[in-house]
């Protein structure tokens, strides 16, 4: 079983010809209502690549809380150790432009006021691995980590959206998943000098806290480091029309692939080609691709 710890949101998209600048109102093309949430698009990725799913995470009182969670429900994502707190629940505001690219603002809600205490013991005994972001409170990451490692769990963090993680953290973790601006703010935390090569700091990274590091490079593919290796993956050539949770689809998908003890190669091109096919379609979970898509979207890169 995969663990994911982590933010439910209920995204609301709305599609324009260009992003609004500060102070101008745009007409757009029409929104989509949909489940999002870093932490449980993730979840959403595993168990749709076929992995036994549960998520540990908080909704609100309201009425986004059961449309946050409908695609998660409808996937079988294991839904007991769900918190209903007192509050909002988390909900994004997103605007996509005619090239897919995107700008959000998240109001957390009480994604905020989950804690590490809400995963007991015997889900943690039970979970080959724990999966993280940070759209949650860091430090109560940073216990569930310890605690993961206490019961031999993988540990496997997306530094999203980017906070500096200090040594601590990135010492006990077992894989690190990160985008270029997200490496820029890790290697920060971890007192690794800014330089021009991001494969450098990503090899110190790895090197130094002995982890396996992930670096998504959108259009340019992937690069992994681990302390013995450096592997590097293209992209997979798509029709973008939204890359919304495309990072998600990788970490998700990617995760699960190393529960099933697949090579950290195979586990890239299957996340890869899983990010790719989500970009086609609009929303996070909703644009998520199942194995049999992904399996046979492989059999056309012969390079992976
Ligand atoms: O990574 C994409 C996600 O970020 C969206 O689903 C939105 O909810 C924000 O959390
Ligand atoms: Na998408």
């Amino acid at each position: 079983m995969l663990l994911v710890f982590g933010s439910i949101n209920l995204d609301l998209a709305f599609q324009a010809g260009h992003l609004p600048l500060a102070g101008e109102t745009v007409l757009g093309n029409g929104y989509l209502l949909s489940p999002g949430g870093k932490g449980a698009n993730q979840a959403h990725a595993a168990r749709r690549f076929g992995l036994p799913v549960r998520m540990v995470g908080a909704v609100g009182h309201d009425a986004f809380a059961a449309p946050a969670l409908a695609s998660l429900e409808a996937a079988g994502v294991d839904l007991t150790g769900i918190q209903r707190l007192a509050g909002q629940t988390g909900c994004a505001a997103i605007m996509v432009d005619a090239r897919g690219e995107n700008q959000i603002v998240v109001a957390p809600g009480v994604n905020l006021a989950l804690r590490h205490s809400h995963v007991a013991d015997p889900t943690l005994a039970d979970a080959r691995a724990v999966l993280l972001q940070m759209e949650t409170d860091p430090a109560e990451n940073q216990a569930l980590v310890a605690r993961a490692k206490r019961h031999g769990c993988l540990a496997v963090l997306n530094n999203a959206p980017a906070q500096r993680t200090p040594p601590e953290l990135l010492q006990a973790l077992d894989v690190l998943i990160v985008n270029e601006s997200e490496l820029a703010q890790t290697a920060l935390g971890a007192g690794i000098a800014p330089g021009p090569e991001p494969a450098l700091r990503v090899q110190e990274l790895a090197r130094r806290f002995s982890l396996t590091v992930v670096l998504t490079l959108g259009s340019q593919g992937v690069l992994a480091c681990t302390a013995e290796q450096t592997l590097r993956l293209p992209a997979t050539k798509v029709e973008v029309v939204d890359t919304t949770g495309a990072g998600d689809t990788f970490a998700g998908v990617f995760t699960a692939a190393l529960v099933e003890q697949q090579p950290l190669r195979d586990a890239l091109a299957r996340a890869s080609v899983a990010a790719g096919l989500a970009c086609t379609q609009r929303g996070a979970q909703l644009a998520q691709p199942g194995r049999d898509d992904i399996e046979a979207a492989l059999k056309r890169y012969p390079a992976f």
